[in-house]
C-alpha cells in the first residue's frame, strides 16, 4: 500500500512512521509513506499556500492551486482509491473505516491547517473526509498519523502474530479483555486463576465474558451498534 500525505509541516510526520510497527511495515515493503511539502507546489511567491478568506473573518484558508497542482501530478502517476481530507467536520474514524482503508492500494491524505482548505478542493478532489474525534487539532498531521497507524498495522505481514489484530478492541464490536503478564503474584495482587489453568476453552470463555462486561460498562453503545 502507498500513502501520499500532503502537508505544510512534513517534519511533524517523520517520527510517527519511524518506529515500531510503521517502521516494520515500511522495512518489509508493505507500506510506502511519501510526504509532500505543499509549499514546493505553490505558484505563489515565498512558498505561500494560504490567504485571507473571501467574505472576511479571522483565519487563513489554504489556497486551491497548490493542492490541485500536487494532486493532479500524483493522479497522473498512478490511480488513487481515495483522496482523504483530515478535518474535524469529517466522518468519525473507527475500526471499520480502518479495516476498509487497509484493503486499498493507493491513498492521498490532505492535512489541513488554519481555517482549512478552499471548499472547491473538497468538492472536486476529496472523496472522503475523516475526523479522529470531536476536538480541534492545530493541523491535520497528527490526525493523519493516527489514521496511517491504524490502517498500516492491519496490512498482512505487519503484525508478528498475524491473528492478533483479530482480537483487538472493536474488531468484533467489543472492547478487549484485561491482560496480565509475569509475575503471577505482584504485591499480593494475583492474576485470575483461570488464566493459569491451561485450558484454552475455559480461557476463551473467560475472555469473552470479560470483553462483554467491559463493553457493557464502558461503551454500551457498541453493543447496540450505535
Ligand atoms: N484537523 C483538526 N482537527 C482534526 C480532527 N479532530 N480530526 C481530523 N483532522 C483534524
Amino acid at each position: 500500500m502507498r500513502i501520499d500525505i500532503i502537508t505544510v509541516l512534513p517534519e511533524l510526520l517523520e517520527s510517527p512512521f519511524s518506529h515500531s510497527m510503521m517502521k516494520r511495515a515500511k522495512d518489509r515493503g508493505l507500506l510506502e509513506i511519501v510526504t509532500h511539502n505543499l509549499r514546493d507546489y505553490t505558484p505563489y511567491k515565498q512558498g505561500q499556500v494560504d490567504d485571507y478568506q473571501f467574505g472576511g473573518g479571522a483565519g487563513m484558508v489554504m489556497m486551491p492551486e497548490p493542492l490541485a497542482i500536487l494532486i493532479d501530478k500524483l493522479q497522473a502517476e498512478r490511480n488513487y482509491n481515495e483522496v482523504i481530507y483530515m478535518t474535524p467536520d469529517g466522518t468519525l474514524f473507527d475500526q471499520k473505516t480502518a479495516n476498509g482503508l487497509s484493503l486499498k492500494e493507493n491513498l492521498i491524505i490532505i492535512c489541513g491547517h488554519y481555517k482549512g482548505i478552499d471548499d472547491r478542493i473538497r468538492q472536486h478532489y476529496v472523496t472522503r473526509e475523516i475526523s479522529i474525534g470531536d476536538y480541534v487539532l492545530s493541523g491535520g498531521e497528527l490526525a493523519a498519523a493516527v489514521v496511517v497507524d491504524a490502517v498500516g498495522r492491519l496490512l498482512p505481514g505487519v503484525l508478528n502474530d498475524e491473528t492478533s489484530a483479530l482480537f483487538d478492541s472493536f474488531q468484533d464490536g467489543l472492547l478487549a479483555p484485561p491482560v496480565y503478564t509475569r509475575p503471577a503474584d505482584f504485591r499480593g495482587w494475583a492474576v485470575p486463576d483461570v488464566l493459569l489453568c491451561g485450558d484454552p476453552k475455559k480461557i476463551d470463555a473467560w475472555r469473552y465474558e470479560q470483553s462483554l462486561q467491559r463493553t457493557k460498562q464502558r461503551r454500551p453503545g457498541l453493543l447496540n451498534d450505535e
